[in-house]
């Protein structure tokens, strides 16, 4: 099934909402991320435990598209007259590290109207990603390189972005030159969407192997680290794509600034440390079929290695128990 009003690979200029995710009168409909960028594929999903099964294999992912496809699969199977106990159960456990799935899910669970829910969740996502960027975007100086890992566009987020959406932002200002992009083994979200993404929107980027991050770095290629979060924790450590930490380090070793940018529905008042972040352990065969693996999916980067946690709210500083806890305008920072 080809996207709506296309047909044809290789479309340029913003991704539409509705293309990454959307609820139609009987299915939830996603651009398979599997597929991209060789083919642009749409999934449909018929119940909830099928747009559970898309998010478990990654058709679509993304901490806040996750939250979002949740929703709709969770409206999905209230208009379908499925058991939402065993909806929201099925929804939940498909993938734990995320906080804006378990967020979604409970919103729903209060909705009158859970298909006005879900579309509302999606549209304040997308709202609260232009907020965030735009103060994001205060951080860069003119001529600025930055770096970013994973994809955090438009297809992690159903639209515009967060760290990549600050990006875009800054670049939109002219502050911004060029773009390095971590390729990020093993799923190559860097690689294949973050670098599609740029391409789209015609922002100068290269990939790169991950593990080239701190040469560019200590050649002074770098001038700001720019990352998305799966979950925050109450003092500020963040859960992110595995390799995030890493990144982390490599910047205070060269006095780089690292930036996280999420919404509120990431933060996760009621995980007091990064300790307490559930970590996904995907299957081994993504990082090698042949021999035996590791292959926890995301990392804690300490609250120390943060230089600022940009939400919508605003640029929120050390000590995060205090910036974090402060009443945002979405009221969603829990
Ligand atoms: O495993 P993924 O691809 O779902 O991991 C995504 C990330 O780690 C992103 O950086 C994070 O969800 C933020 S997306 C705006």
């Amino acid at each position: 099934l080809q996207p709506p009003g296309t047909g044809s690979r290789g479309r340029s200029g913003d991704l539409k909402p509705e293309e990454i995710v959307r609820l139609e009168e009987d299915r939830v409909v996603l651009l398979d991320q599997r597929r991209l960028p060789d083919e642009e594929v749409e999934l449909e999903c018929r119940s909830a435990a099928e747009v559970a099964e898309a998010i478990r294999a990654m058709a679509v992912r993304g901490a806040p598209a996750i939250g979002i496809a949740a929703a709709y699969g969770y409206a999905l199977a209230a208009e379908r007259g499925e058991d939402l106990d065993e909806a929201a159960a099925v929804l939940l456990a498909s993938r734990p590290t995320a906080v804006n799935l378990a967020w979604a899910i409970a919103e729903l669970r209060k909705a009158d109207d859970p298909r006005a829910c879900a579309r509302e969740i999606h549209l304040q996502e997308i709202d609260r990603c232009r907020r965030m960027a735009e103060h994001a975007a205060g951080l860069v100086e003119p001529g600025a390189r930055p770096l970013t890992h994973c994809n955090t566009g438009g297809l992690a987020t159903g639209g515009y972005g967060t760290a990549l959406g600050a990006i875009r932002a800054a670049f939109a200002q002219s502050l911004v030159e060029h773009v390095l992009v971590t390729e990020t083994r093993p799923l190559l979200q860097g690689g294949r969407l973050t670098a599609w993404e740029l391409d789209r929107v015609g922002i100068p980027s290269s990939v790169i192997a991950d593990s080239a991050a701190g040469s560019f770095m200590g050649r002074g290629e770098v001038t700001h680290v720019f990352t998305g979060a799966d979950r925050i924790a109450a003092n500020g450590d963040t859960a992110n794509k595995i390799g995030t930490y890493a990144l982390a380090v490599l910047a205070a070793h060269h006095e780089i600034p690292f930036y996280i940018v999420a919404p509120s529905s990431t933060v996760d008042l009621a995980t007091p440390t990064g300790a307490e972040i559930p970590i996904e352990e995907r299957d081994p065969s993504e990082v090698t079929p042949r021999f035996p693996a590791r292959n926890p999916a995301f990392d804690v980067t300490p609250a120390a290695l943060i230089g600022a946690i940009v939400t919508e709210a605003g640029v929120h500083r050390a000590p995060y128990e205090e910036s974090l806890s402060r009443p945002t305008p979405a009221g969603a920072a829990r």
